[in-house]
């Protein structure tokens, strides 16, 4: 994948160089053709083409390099890093530039420096851009920079998403400057990112408690959200469903790979079809990260089947607001032995409150929900969170809100659970759940104002 990406942006590189390349190309081939007819035709062409391009790599980036002198973050003295494909070239760039003391290196893991070696790194467009693992390759960089050095990376995004993402995988750096540079005559420009490393120091830490700051680049995402559904509708059944091809997720308006991990957390996860295999892996664009699958579900009757699949972590709990016991209701219709496709049953009731309830209850174990996620995940996380929790939602999500743990989620999926129209019978709404229509709208607007993006869910 990251490689594809690094081959692919190679190539975008090359057809920027194109047009100079095409001259000198066109002139050798008709030299060739001209002058030679034997089977090493082939080769020559190729090796033309080859050191013509290395040619033109060197060049721009000389050009490149030449600007950050100018700029004040390169001297001749300083010891460079450069990471991404052309290693080879930038070190000639660099040569040609005047800088001696010059490092290129192509892959991921860990550095084969000392810590603080370098007074500047650059990561080329093949770079940190191209990761797999940016996380690691970001601590890495950080580790090898001297304080005070530079760090400037080249980007093909140019969203707020992306540009603050990166800025929290170098959460001890300053941002010096972020602006577009030309990549010779290719159209589209690179987004420039130079930071500086501070002196030990973490810069920011936020308020996790109480409330998220719901800074520019959220408001950005959600104003290009799909609006929330304002009337109630009239069939929940087709109309919330059907929302569905409506929703704009995060990835497809923001690069998001400038994260650490990628989670996906499915809360009320019922059988593996139902949510995690019928659309987290069908239907979410993943901008192909490897996405880490944790199922929330505390009724036994869905366990086994998760045993066979090795990469969802199953948390056999219910989410709640605190650890204790919990009586799980299941909601068999009155004149059925089994539940409908395992759907709309599974109440949750704390010990107190439900010592009058008539019906069917088992004791199950809850969690403190949003305790889990302020342990388990960071800002430098990608998080998705849907939730199907049979009208709990209220209380999750207010816990979620005072604690901070709501700041962490990047995108969530959630199902409010009002009296709705009843499908089964005209004019008649659902007597399970009390809260009203309006009160989950009230809930979804809160969230967008927090800066979550947020869906209907169905
Ligand atoms: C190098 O830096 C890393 C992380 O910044 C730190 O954990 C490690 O102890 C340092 N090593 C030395 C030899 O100072
Ligand atoms: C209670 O919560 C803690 C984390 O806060 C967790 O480690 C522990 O396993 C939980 N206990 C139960 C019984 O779920």
């Amino acid at each position: 994948m990251a490689t594809n990406t690094a081959a692919r942006r190679q190539r975008i590189l090359v057809r920027a160089l194109y047009t100079g390349v095409l001259v000198v190309l066109a002139r050798t081939v008709y030299l060739i053709i001209t002058t030679t007819a034997g089977p090493t035709m082939n080769t020559d062409y190729q090796s033309s083409w080859d050191a013509e391009r290395d040619e033109q790599v060197v060049k721009y980036y000389s050009s490149i390099f030449e600007d950050f002198i100018s700029d004040g973050f390169l001297t001749v003295d300083s010891r460079t890093l450069v990471v991404g494909a052309d290693s080879q070239q930038y070190i000639a760039a660099l040569r040609e530039t005047g800088i001696i003391h010059s490092k290129a290196i192509k892959k991921n893991g860990r550095l084969p420096f000392q810590n603080n070696t370098f007074d500047l790194q650059f990561s080329a467009h093949t770079g940190l851009d191209c990761s797999s693992n940016p996380g690691e390759l970001s601590s890495e960089l950080s580790r090898t920079l001297k304080p005070e050095g530079y760090l400037i990376i080249h980007m093909e995004s140019k969203d707020s998403y992306s540009l603050h993402s990166l800025l929290e995988l170098f959460d001890s750096f300053k941002l010096i400057r972020s602006r577009e540079v030309p990549i010779q005559d290719w159209s589209i420009p690179w987004r420039e990112v130079v930071l500086k490393k501070q002196n030990g120091i973490l810069r920011r830490r936020r308020n996790l408690a109480g409330s998220c700051s719901v800074p520019a680049y959220k408001k950005e995402i959600i104003q290009n959200a799909e609006p929330l559904i304002a009337e109630e509708p009239l069939k929940p059944w087709n109309s919330l469903k059907r929302n569905l091809k409506n929703i704009k997720y995060l990835p497809s308006m923001a690069d998001i790979s400038f994260k650490t991990r990628y989670i996906y957390i499915d809360v009320g996860a019922r059988n593996y079809g139902s949510s995690i295999g019928g659309w987290f892996k069908k239907l979410y664009p993943k901008q192909n990260k490897p996405f880490k699958i944790f199922a929330i579900e505390s009724d036994r009757r869905f366990h086994q089947e998760y045993k066979s699949k090795k990469k969802i972590t199953l948390l056999p709990y219910a989410a709640w607001v605190r650890n204790e016991s919990l009586f799980f209701e299941i909601n068999r219709q009155p004149n059925s032995q089994h539940e409908d496709k395992g759907r709309g049953m599974g109440r949750v009731q704390s010990a107190q409150t439900s010592t009058s309830f008539l019906g069917d209850l088992n004791k199950i174990q809850g969690f403190d929900f949003a305790k889990w996620v302020k342990n388990s995940f960071t800002e430098k996380d990608f998080v998705v969170l849907k939730m199907d929790v049979e009208g709990t939602e209220f209380d999750l999500i207010q816990k979620m809100i005072e604690t901070g743990a709501i700041c962490l989620i990047d995108e969530m999926f959630l199902k409010c659970h009002y009296n709705r129209w009843e499908r089964c019978c005209k004019g008649e709404r659902s007597s399970k759940y009390h809260k009203e229509y309006n009160e989950c709208m009230e809930l979804f607007s809160s969230l967008r104002e927090k800066g979550v993006l947020v869906h209907q869910w169905w």
